[in-house]
């Protein structure tokens, strides 16, 4: 059960300062040609017309496994990807997309699913993980997920502890900073979907980089595709993203964005 406290808020404050007590990590890291990342973001484009060329099983693992290194909030994980495989699931898949071309050419299709409802077993598994580690971990970090986790995400069916959490942050928010989401099932959606789509763009640059095209689409009657897919009320579909390989003519038209000003503020 979830005990609401002041200092179970600001335990989340604590929990960062204490960052210093963790062990030194050192992790090496590869050298990059920028030049290579630059060409894989510029050739990403959504395509709506596949010609058909098989993806190979070894680049949709490769690819998924991608989406999984993408960074999570508070390394819940909360996503699920579902490579829709079969010949006559991959159809009712098309249909469920609205029939759009990006699905009804599509080699392959992937639904990716935001999951609000795997954190408390996730937060378990990583506390687990913890023990088991020849280290010792800092206790503010065990305390995150022990304590701040629960208190953040827990919520209840009728949302009185969302509200009553959303008061105790209004409060204590008046003097300082407070976390103050996700304290309700929406927030929770948001919550779990920011992490899912970048989860989907990792996948996406991924089929780019293998020299495969992508679509991501939210064109989809949602009802139905949780129904295709047997999800519960916690799995939110975020995207269907489709791959193979462009038609010509697959793209339908020049890379249109507004200009940069628009969305790019320095302060
Ligand atoms: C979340 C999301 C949903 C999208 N849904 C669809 C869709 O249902 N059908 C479609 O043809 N394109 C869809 N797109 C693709 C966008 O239309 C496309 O990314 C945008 O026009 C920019 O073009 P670009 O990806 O080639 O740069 C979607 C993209 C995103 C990120």
């Amino acid at each position: 059960m979830t005990r609401l406290s002041k200092s179970s808020i600001r335990l989340k404050g604590d929990a960062m300062v204490k960052m210093k007590d963790m062990p030194k990590y050192h992790e090496a890291t590869a050298e990059v040609d920028v030049s290579e990342f630059r060409k894989i973001i510029q050739n990403r484009r959504s395509v709506r017309s596949f010609d058909g060329t098989p993806v190979p099983e070894k680049v949709m693992h490769e690819c998924l496994d991608w989406a999984l290194l993408a960074p999570n909030s508070s390394n819940l994980q909360p996503w699920e990807f579902v490579w829709v495989r079969s010949a006559d699931k991959k159809k009712q898949l098309a249909d469920v997309c609205l029939g759009q071309s990006a699905a009804t050419t599509a080699t392959e299709m992937v639904v990716c699913i935001a999951r609000i409802d795997l954190w408390h077993q996730i937060s378990k598994d990583i506390l687990a993980h913890y023990e088991k580690l020849p280290v010792a971990v800092p206790k503010s970090a065990t305390d995150y997920y022990k304590k701040i986790v629960p208190y953040v995400y827990g919520q209840d069916f009728l949302g009185i502890l969302g509200l009553a959490k959303t008061i105790v942050s209004s409060i204590v928010g008046l003097n300082r900073p407070v976390p103050r989401e996700p304290f309700s099932r929406s927030a929770l959606i948001t919550w779990a979907t920011k992490t899912c789509a970048l989860a989907c763009e990792n996948f996406m640059l991924g089929m780019t980089a293998h020299g495969f095209d992508t679509c991501a689409m939210e064109g989809f009657d949602s009802k139905r595709l949780k129904k295709l897919l047997g999800l519960n009320r916690g799995a939110i579909p975020v995207m269907v993203i489709s791959c193979g390989k462009r038609t010509d003519g697959g793209v339908y038209g020049p890379r249109l964005r507004m200009p940069r000003e628009r969305f790019v503020r320095e302060i």
